[in-house]
Parts: C-alpha cells; sequence; structure tokens
C-alpha cells in the first residue's frame, strides 16, 4: 500500500494502474476510519482491482461553528486498517493541496441539499458535491462507494453525477451498526457514555418506525410520530422526516413509493444522523 499526498504523484500512480487497464474503486472519508468505511473498502475491493481511499477533512463542508478543528484525526492509525484491508492506496493530501491559494470555484448542487440537513447546515452539500467531484477528477474511478448513513449526500452525489455527466458509478453500501444498533460514525468518539446511552434512541426509534411499516402503517405522520416518542432523551432533535428517496420531498400520504425515514439530533454537543429505508410493495 501506498500513501499518497500530492496530486502529482497521484495522477502518475493512477495512470499506471489505468494503462495496465485496472478497474479503480474510490472510498472517499475524512478519516477515522470505523467498521462502516470498512465495508465500503470491502465493497470496493470486491468491484474494483485498484482501491484508493481518500482521507481528507474537507473544510469547505464545515460550517463556521462547527467541528473541523477537532474532527477526529488518526492518520497512522487509518493507514494501518487500510493496510489490512487490503487498500492500494490512500491518498492524504493537505489542504493546501486540494484548496491552494485564490481556489474559488465551487459545485453548487440544487433542490436535494435544501431539506434535511442541508436546512440546518447551510452550504454543507456544496462543500461536499465540490470535494467528491475534486476527487473524482483526481481519481477517475470507475466505482466510487458511500455509506447510507448519509443518505443526502448519496442522493445528492448521484444527482451531480448524473447532471455533470461523470463517468462514474456510485454505489450505496448499508449503513454498519454497533450491536446495539447505533450507527456507526467518526463523530461517536464524542459521546461520553451517559451520551453514548442516550444515542440509542435514535436508532431504536427508527427501527420501531421500521417494524411498524413491516406489519402494514402506511400512515406518514404516523411514522413520524413513533420516532419522535423515542426521542425524549435526545437533547436537540432537529428533524425526523419521511421523504421520497429519489427527489428528498415528503412522503407522499398514504406511503406508495421508497422513502427515507431519516433524523438528525444533538446529544450533548454531538451531532448525529441515522436513517431506515421503507420499501412499500407494489
Ligand atoms: O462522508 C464523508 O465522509 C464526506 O462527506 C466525504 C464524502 C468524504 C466528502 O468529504
Amino acid at each position: 500500500m501506498q500513501t499518497i499526498t500530492t496530486v502529482l504523484e497521484l495522477r502518475q500512480v493512477l495512470a499506471e494502474a489505468v494503462n495496465a487497464d485496472k478497474r479503480i474503486g474510490l472510498v472517499p472519508t475524512m478519516g477515522y476510519l470505523h467498521e462502516g468505511h470498512l465495508a465500503l473498502i470491502e465493497a470496493s475491493r470486491a468491484q474494483s482491482d485498484v482501491t484508493v481511499v481518500s482521507i481528507f477533512v474537507n473544510p469547505t463542508q464545515f460550517g463556521p461553528s462547527e467541528d473541523l478543528a477537532t474532527y477526529p484525526r488518526d492518520l497512522v492509525r487509518d493507514e494501518r486498517l487500510c493496510r489490512e484491508a487490503g487498500v492500494a492506496i490512500v491518498f492524504a493530501p493537505n489542504v493546501q493541496e486540494l484548496y491552494p491559494t485564490h481556489f474559488e470555484t465551487f459545485v453548487e448542487p440544487g433542490e436535494l441539499a435544501n431539506s434535511l440537513c442541508g436546512v440546518f447546515r447551510p452550504g454543507h452539500f456544496r462543500g461536499v458535491a465540490t470535494i467528491v467531484c475534486k476527487l473524482f477528477n483526481l481519481v477517475r474511478p470507475d466505482v466510487a462507494f458511500f455509506g447510507q448513513k448519509d443518505f443526502q449526500q448519496c442522493a445528492i452525489v448521484r444527482r451531480v453525477v448524473a447532471d455533470l455527466n461523470l463517468p462514474v458509478e456510485v454505489i450505496t453500501v448499508p449503513t454498519v451498526r454497533e450491536p446495539d444498533g447505533l450507527a456507526m460514525s467518526s463523530r461517536n468518539r464524542y459521546l461520553g457514555e451517559e451520551e453514548r446511552r442516550r444515542a440509542l434512541a435514535i436508532s431504536r426509534g427508527l427501527f420501531a418506525a421500521g417494524a411498524e411499516f413491516q406489519i402494514g402503517e402506511r400512515n406518514v405522520e404516523a411514522l413520524v410520530a413513533i420516532v419522535r416518542r423515542q426521542l425524549d432523551e435526545i437533547d436537540r432533535v432537529q428533524y425526523v422526516e419521511l421523504v421520497d428517496t429519489d427527489t428528498l420531498k415528503p412522503a407522499t400520504r398514504p406511503l406508495s413509493r421508497p422513502a427515507a425515514l431519516c433524523a438528525a439530533a444533538y446529544v450533548g454537543s454531538t451531532r448525529l444522523i441515522d436513517n431506515i429505508i421503507l420499501k412499500p410493495k407494489v
């Protein structure tokens, strides 16, 4: 495995892979890898010849009062995990390498970025769309892997790829959870023991709604209410919404198309998101 920090070297190394007709898989990450990232790497290894993992805490997707400065970082540990997982290339540039002085061009997503997290994190998805396009341009992957936990991000990346005719296949990999249900996230490390216990209410609420859906509940408000009922102990709920998986608009009532039941909430000062997909049988 090689760790590469410059655009120049990345292009050189990847040119060799392309000349050898290798299929390239990209797993974009912000590092501090967990089982969720390892599932993305495993999916990439199964579907490509060369897996590239990018590790870059992207400043343009953080708001001014968000956790850019404290976002967990441990490149040595990440490199070890990547090596053990069979990654070929870790791309870990510094900020100046990707955002040199005078950088001023951004990718602006449309309507899909205006709901859910987009309401509470203005500019976040502009930063995500920009860095993902830059990584696609640098790595030129045949296929790229994103976790379902960031459901809105997946929808926006797919839209950007379609709208800008980017030659990459986007694969969404199911959320990996702790044994008790908590969705894996690098931010879980911020949680104290008591917060960690309270954070479980989010997945518990989603699963409770999912169970009611399985036995026939199709009322959108009722499903949302089931989640909300579990969130008493949560410090600040930003949203619980059931949205159409394609448009991210509020799901139609009664539910007749695949929908994502999504939640975002603060436990202490840690913002957590999670979702499940509900698929009515047609
Ligand atoms: O999901 C993430 O970790 C980030 O949003 C991504 C896709 C790596 C872009 O910085």
